[in-house]
């Protein structure tokens, strides 16, 4: 398999974490692919859902950067630079079998422009040792404005079956075809999420939204009652309908385009 650069996004609340934990345990258990988790949503949430908890993140050494740069002199500066990868490997953390970095959020309010500037740039170095780099993102079209995705080549969007979600999807979907010169994607589709059982009512509203479908992952009771209780996703049953579903997107998300 070529190597997979994946980038996760959608409306607030649509599941898109819950996706990539889903994706990330069905790897675990059915590949062998280096694979690297990065959360990019500033709320940080990806954390909890794989229990794991970073001692630093992109953006503590990012900060911590910019406050030495401001009392360092020219020559320091320069080193400064030359260990940004090094320091960068700090914020990674190596879980069983695979790596995670979490970009955090930047202490001041306002503009979260020069984290994904970093990110970008982060991303770009580390995935050369991954086989598979999945991110998290933030919710709507945000990021994508930014153009955190640029180096993706896969770009996974999730609605759960609302009129909102599914505008926000096509909307997603109009900010990065729009703009084919900035965007390297390959692939572009669509999960629905939280689905009961409604797969052919639902191909008018997916037609619509212009998009291919990756797949369907049903409501499920047992990623809630997770969810409740602050357990990881990872340890969710094998028998989660949940988790049943994420390998047929995997197999949707790999497949070359016909
Ligand atoms: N298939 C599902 N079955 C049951 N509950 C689900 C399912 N998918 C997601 N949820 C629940 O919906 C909520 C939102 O999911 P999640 O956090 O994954 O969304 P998100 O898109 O990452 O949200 P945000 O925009 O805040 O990052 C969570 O409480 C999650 O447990
Ligand atoms: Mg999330």
């Amino acid at each position: 398999m070529e190597k997979k650069l994946i980038a996760v996004c959608g409306k607030g609340g649509s599941g898109k974490t819950a996706l990539v934990a889903l994706l990330t345990k069905y790897l675990l258990e059915n590949k062998k692919h280096r694979l690297l988790i990065i959360d990019a949503d500033p709320t940080m949430n990806l954390s909890s859902v794989l229990g794991l908890f970073p001692g630093k993140t992109v953006n503590t050494i990012r900060e911590q950067i910019i406050r030495e740069a401001r009392t360092a002199g020219k020559a320091e500066k320069n080193n400064l630079a030359r260990s940004l990868d090094y320091l960068l490997f700090e914020a990674l953390i190596e879980a069983d079998r695979f790596s995670f970095l979490v970009m955090g959020r930047p202490e001041s309010l306002g503009c979260y422009c020069p984290v994904n500037d970093f990110l970008r740039s982060g991303i770009e170095m580390l995935a050369e040792n991954y086989d598979v780099v999945i991110i998290d993102g933030e919710a709507g079209v945000e990021q994508i404005n930014r153009q955190v995705m640029q180096n993706v080549d896969t770009v996974v969007i999730v609605s759960d079956i609302s009129n909102r979600g599914l505008q926000t999807a096509a909307l997603i979907k109009e900010v990065i075809t729009s703009h084919k010169e900035i965007f390297k994607y390959q692939k572009l589709g669509l999960v629905l999420n939280r689905i009961h059982g409604q797969e052919k009512q639902l191909q008018p509203h997916i037609l619509k939204t212009g998009l291919d479908l990756f797949g369907f992952v049903p409501e499920d009771p047992r990623l809630t009652q997770f969810d409740l209780e602050g357990r990881p996703l990872l340890e969710l049953p094998g028998d989660s309908p949940s988790y049943e579903a994420s390998g047929n997107i995997w197999a949707h998300i790999i497949a070359p385009d016909q």
